[in-house]
């Protein structure tokens, strides 16, 4: 089985070398995979002048599965739209139509007072959010800065989504939540929004098929809300693009941090993209510090989903909760009075947990 690993910009390239070193032990206890790493992001645009460059897009497609860390960075943001880093990462969904991005939120007990909640109200938590991932304002066309009637410069983008779009993503949620605890939110704009109209009107009709799923319909504001009100009460979360964007960064708060957070991108025969649901936060890239567990856990997933290897994705997985078990913390889940680690000891420690 063959691995693109595109590590990215900030914090990417480190947290990524340390679910390598996961990748490296596995494959020392024979598991058999490969992995070949190219630049993507800033990192793309550096040596290639092009943040997808055709190279990196190549060997993506002619791997199993892709790992991502991260892209962006401020140096860059002054770039046209099509040279930013982010616009990489948008094509390469794009071009894989990894339309389906699956972001779990689990709450580990130890973490439980991390969260930025009271450890009861997220104790146990276990929920999916399903974001669809290759449409909506994020793709729509036209989209521009214009000079309007008045003389003055208006920025547009459109939100469109065709009803199969929102047919195969609805698709992918209701069967997940079959292997769940069988209830489907599916969340929408339906009070304003044309394009949440149909969703709503989709979802209802894809529904009809899973009648052992309970499906029910929530506005995102109403949402963003209940997530910190009460979020046991969701079990698959299904989304756009954009709302899913939002939320899942909120949801990984219950966590106990985003760098606790993977994700996996998915087309329709399960080749997936796999990367944390958090950027290349400049703020702390080149200190050592950022948490690798998101990475970590996304090379889990990309086990799972992509390559077949259940009993690996769980040997991981079950080294990432020993670690938390036994108190060893990076800066963002540490509990006061409690000394952080350094990236490289947190992937070092699973590494031991394997
Ligand atoms: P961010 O997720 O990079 O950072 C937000 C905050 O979370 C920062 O304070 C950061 O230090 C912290 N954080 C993130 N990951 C962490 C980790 N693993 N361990 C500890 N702390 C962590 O979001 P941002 O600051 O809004 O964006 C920074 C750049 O990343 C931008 O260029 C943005 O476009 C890009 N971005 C990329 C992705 C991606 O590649 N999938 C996702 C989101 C943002
Ligand atoms: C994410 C990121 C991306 C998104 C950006 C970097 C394009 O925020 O993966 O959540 O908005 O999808
Ligand atoms: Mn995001």
């Amino acid at each position: 089985m063959k691995i693109a690993i595109l590590p990215g910009d900030g914090i990417g390239p480190e947290i990524v070398a340390e679910a390598v070193k996961v990748l490296e032990r596995l494959r020392r206890d024979g598991l058999d995979v490969e992995w070949t790493h190219a630049p993507i992001g800033g990192a793309g645009y550096d040596a290639y002048g092009d943040p997808l460059p055709a190279s990196t897009l190549a060997l993506a497609k002619a791997a199993d599965a892709i790992l991502l860390g991260a892209v962006g960075a401020p140096k860059y943001d002054a770039l046209p739209r099509e040279k930013r880093p982010e616009q990489g990462l948008l094509r390469i969904r794009k071009e894989l139509e990894l339309f389906a991005n699956l972001r779990p939120a689990l709450v580990h007990d130890e973490l439980a007072a991390a969260s930025a909640l009271k450890p009861e109200r997220v104790a146990g938590l276990d929920l999916l959010i399903v974001r669809e991932l290759t449409g909506d304002i994020y793709f729509g066309q036209p989209r521009g800065i214009r000079v309007n009637a008045a003389g003055e410069r208006e920025g547009f983008d459109t939100m469109v989504y065709a009803e199969g779009e929102i047919r195969r993503i609805a698709h992918v949620a209701f069967q997940a939540a079959r292997k769940r605890r069988k209830q489907v939110c599916s969340v929408d704009k339906a009070n304003v929004l044309e394009t949440s109209r149909l969703w709503r009107e989709v979802v209802t009709a894809v529904g009809r098929e899973y009648p052992d799923v309970a499906l029910t319909h929530m506005y995102v504001d109403n949402a963003a809300m209940q997530l910190v009100r009460n979020p046991k009460q969701f079990d698959v979360i299904l989304t756009g693009n954009m709302f899913g964007d939002i939320l899942s960064d909120e949801a990984s708060m219950l966590t106990g941090s985003i760098g606790m957070l993977p994700s996996a991108s998915l087309d329709a025969h399960n080749k997936g993209l796999y990367e944390p649901v958090h950027g290349s936060a400049p703020d702390i890239a080149g200190q050592g510090v950022a948490n690798p567990l998101a990475t970590i856990l996304s090379l889990a997933m990309l086990l799972r989903y992509s390559l077949g290897m259940e009993e690996a994705a769980r040997r991981v997985e079950r080294a990432v909760g020993a670690v938390l078990a036994s108190g060893v913390r990076t800066a963002d889940i540490a509990e006061p009075g409690v000394k952080p680690v350094s990236t490289a000891a947190m992937g070092d420690a699973v590494v031991a947990a394997l």
